[in-house]
């Protein structure tokens, strides 16, 4: 029985962790594309969103898992790069995501951008999981692809299920240090006493049904309050920023709150201090590649034209001006640059 109206938008879902330690390529599964490929030199320099919808995680988790009830309407994955310059983004990505999937490499473990990851994560008291990647590379692998880690594990021989205990415990203790309690997903009870890993090989599609039905239980469980849906006001978060000639400024945001429509005014921080411009496009990402929209409600990725050309600054919150009360939004603005 339905006991509280739900009226919940996607969670957004932070993905962190050391260079290389196989972020992208998670992303890659849950989307089915390849962007890690066509990346230089393999290493992300920006962030950006994918979206999963309620019915492809629905049919993603129920072939593995029976009885779980999806009631989110889907996930919004940010990625961040893991390359030591980019401790900004580490931290945007972190501040804006109500869950996280914190990546590490199984067999190169905790490194200095996955410790950095998880002080942003304290910082900011964001719940997370574990990913432990690149399961393929444990000695005595029996190979498996595109399915759960559970299905992977029942392949095994003796040799890699003690191979790869080996590495999941000295994870374990390593986080133990950091003052993380931590255990293998499928050996939890309590979620609240302990985070939960997941062992995955993103280039062989293995434990993303895993990762999609812990995150969901999380969410499902323990964020249904911060993720109510909240239509009094819309916020943003701007992630990049590109100048289009005679076009004006586009900006690429996170929209975490609130409904955005064309036409809107919105606050947003500048160089030159805060201002207000106008939106001039609402551009999305669909099935078939970018649409442009009339309106769109969080949480989403989203491309916005503005009418002005400004300096904005990268990382800015935008805050929709209603009924052109602009003062607060201008003294949330100052307080944040
Ligand atoms: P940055 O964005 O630069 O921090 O890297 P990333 O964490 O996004 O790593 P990325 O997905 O680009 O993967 C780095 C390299 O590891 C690539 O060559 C991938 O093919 C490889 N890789 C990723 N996942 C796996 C895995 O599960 N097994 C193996 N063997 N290789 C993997
Ligand atoms: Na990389
Ligand atoms: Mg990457």
């Amino acid at each position: 029985m339905e006991t509280t109206k739900k009226n919940l938008r996607e969670p957004i879902v932070c993905v962190l962790g050391h260079v290389d330690h196989g972020k992208t390529t998670l992303l890659d599964d849950i989307r089915g594309t390849t962007v890690a490929k066509k990346e230089a030199g393999g290493i992300t320099q920006k962030i950006g969103a994918t979206e999963i919808d309620k019915n492809t995680l629905e049919t993603n988790i129920k072939n593995y898992f029976k009885n779980i009830q999806v009631t989110i309407p889907g996930l919004l994955f940010i990625d961040t790069p893991g390359h030591v310059a980019f401790a900004n983004m580490r931290s945007m990505g972190g501040a804006l995501a109500d869950i996280a999937i914190l990546v590490i490499d199984v067999n190169e473990g905790l490194k200095p951008q996955t410790i950095e990851s998880i002080d942003v994560l304290k910082k900011y008291k964001t719940p997370f999981i574990i990913a432990a990647n690149k399961i393929d590379m444990i000695p005595y692998f029996v190979s498996s692809k595109d399915t759960s880690f559970k299905e992977t594990l029942s392949k095994q021989r003796k040799e890699y299920v003690d191979f790869l205990d080996e590495k999941i415990y000295k994870i374990i203790n390593d986080l133990y240090v950091k003052g993380i309690s931590s255990d293998r997903y499928d050996r939890i009870t309590d979620f609240t006493k302990s985070f939960a890993i997941v062992p995955i090989s993103a280039k062989l599609n293995i434990g993303v049904p895993d990762i999609l039905m812990v995150l969901t239980g999380l969410a499902q469980r323990f964020l249904e309050e911060h993720i109510q849906f909240e239509s009094k006001s819309t916020r943003g978060s701007v992630i990049e920023i590109k100048k289009e000639g005679s076009l004006g400024t586009t900006l690429d945001t996170i929209l975490y709150q609130g409904v955005l429509h064309k036409g809107d005014k919105i606050a947003l921080n500048t160089i030159a201090g805060p201002a207000v411009t106008k939106v001039k496009a609402i551009i999305a990402t669909g099935k078939k590649g970018m649409v442009e929209k009339e309106s769109i409600k969080s949480a989403a990725g989203i491309r916005i034209l503005i009418t002005d050309k400004l300096d904005v600054l990268s990382g800015t919150s935008i805050i929709a001006i209603k009924g052109g009360k602009t003062d607060a939004a201008f003294n949330e603005l100052i307080n944040e640059s």
